[in-house]
């Protein structure tokens, strides 16, 4: 039977500048160093954690980016695995340090690096998708310039998106201006498990609300003054949240939650985007007495895996009547057990969507190799690429052979 993804779909994988590059400077690497040992005696208690994961996960120097994935000497060896694994598409982003390490200095080689990256895979027909903000900011904006809540930081945030937009918007159709801004505001100023640590609810909802809308409206404004048919998007962390039992309580919980976290921001943003990228991981039962996962299967983060719900997020976006892509999905599977049958699930999921009308245009898995995952470090394993962590060598998983055939099928290869 035909299929029926588009012949252009984009099929790509996901990663982020400051996860896999290495040797970067900024907000986080300044963080990761002053935290580590701290961050290194919360192993989480509330699920069986992986026993093979506990070494990796108390050793301080795993909690450290440091040189990451070395993508930024590898990032050839990056190109190479998507061309094995029949991908036509690469989600990465930029990193705002490396292009301005100090206040109103351009990095001529920082720039160099992405025109690289973006020439080289257009040059093997792989269409590069960028984000401009992964969640770091350069030192000199957080130390001298008030951080992410002063007003000071949409001057610089601008400067940044005026160089990105002149010197990539051209050649680059396909842009994400930010990264889930509401895991950013959750972490950083809700519940302080992430850089600059804050618990206060009204600036997470300040940060949320104004600062995240601003900035995707500057990004949007300079991509399009230089590449007006270019398409800018968000990259949307959209969690199926459904109540455990239909008490009124309880339906009036999620769909609250589904408000704020689902649909609020979107409804800010909505004149200033072309497409929504939907990150998709999680599946919640909410009510009164908080999260009651039935956790049936969950992957080495302990989170529930639900990969076919992202058909009900897909079904609830259409009515934005804009494209969508899948702008990550994905897994911690050090293992590599449950990843071809995330694929079976999310692949059919799809199809689902597409034939209900959903316009759905593309599907980067998260993530291509395996990534320094923020405050947890290296032990949790997204990859469909494993990379070794003394060589750097990459080693494409089991399941990124079979996302691959999966693929090839749907195309009628
Ligand atoms: C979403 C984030 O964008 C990415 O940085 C992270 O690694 C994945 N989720 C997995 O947690």
């Amino acid at each position: 039977m035909a299929s029926i993804f588009p012949k252009d779909f984009f099929w790509g994988a996901a990663t982020s500048s400051h996860q896999i590059e290495g040797g970067n400077t900024n907000n986080w690497s300044k963080w990761e160093k002053k935290t580590a040992e701290e961050r290194v005696k919360h192993i989480p208690n509330w699920y069986e954690f992986p026993k093979h994961l506990l070494d990796e996960a108390k050793d301080p120097e795993r909690r450290i980016s440091g040189k990451a994935a070395d993508s930024l000497h590898r990032w050839r060896d990056d190109i190479k695995v998507l061309k094995e694994l029949g991908l036509n598409s690469y989600r990465f982003s930029i990193e705002w340090s490396r292009i301005f390490p100090q206040k109103g200095i351009v990095s001529e080689e920082g720039l160099e690096y992405y025109r690289n990256l973006i020439n080289e895979l257009k040059q093997n027909h792989i269409e590069p998708i960028v984000t401009c903000w992964h969640w770091t900011i350069p030192i000199w904006v957080d130390e001298g310039e008030g951080g992410f809540l002063n007003k000071k930081t949409d001057v610089c945030f601008r400067e940044y998106m005026k160089v990105v937009a002149e010197n990539f918007a051209k050649d680059v159709k396909y842009w994400i201006i930010l990264n889930e801004p509401e895991s950013i505001a959750s972490k950083s100023y809700l519940l302080g498990d992430w850089p600059p640590g804050k618990r206060n609810i009204f600036s997470a909802a300040y940060f949320y609300y104004f600062r995240m809308v601003e900035w995707h409206r500057i990004g949007y404004e300079e991509i399009k003054r230089v590449h007006p048919e270019a398409w800018v998007g968000v990259a949307k962390p959209n969690v199926y949240i459904e109540p455990y039992n239909q008490h009124i309580w309880n339906v009036g919980i999620a769909k609250l939650g589904h408000f704020l976290f689902g649909q609020l921001y979107l409804k800010r943003i909505h004149k200033y985007l072309d497409y929504i990228g939907l990150n998709y991981y999680f599946h919640m039962r909410v009510g009164i007495r908080g999260i009651k996962n039935e956790n049936d299967k969950v992957s080495d983060f302990g989170w529930w895996m639900k990969p076919f719900s992202i058909y009900y997020l897909l079904m609830d976006l259409k009515k934005y009547n804009l494209p969508i892509m899948i702008t990550e999905d994905g897994l911690a599977d050090s293992k590599d057990q449950y990843r071809e049958w995330w694929l079976d699930e999310t692949f059919e999921a799809m199809r689902r969507a597409l034939q209900e009308g959903v316009r759905l245009i593309g599907y980067m898995h998260w993530s291509l190799v395996d990534n320094f995952e923020w405050a947890e470090g290296f032990w949790p394993k997204f990859g469909l690429v494993e990379v070794d962590p003394k060589t750097f060598a990459r080693r494409i998983r089991k399941s990124g052979y079979y996302y691959r055939d999966l693929i090839a099928k749907e195309r009628g290869k």
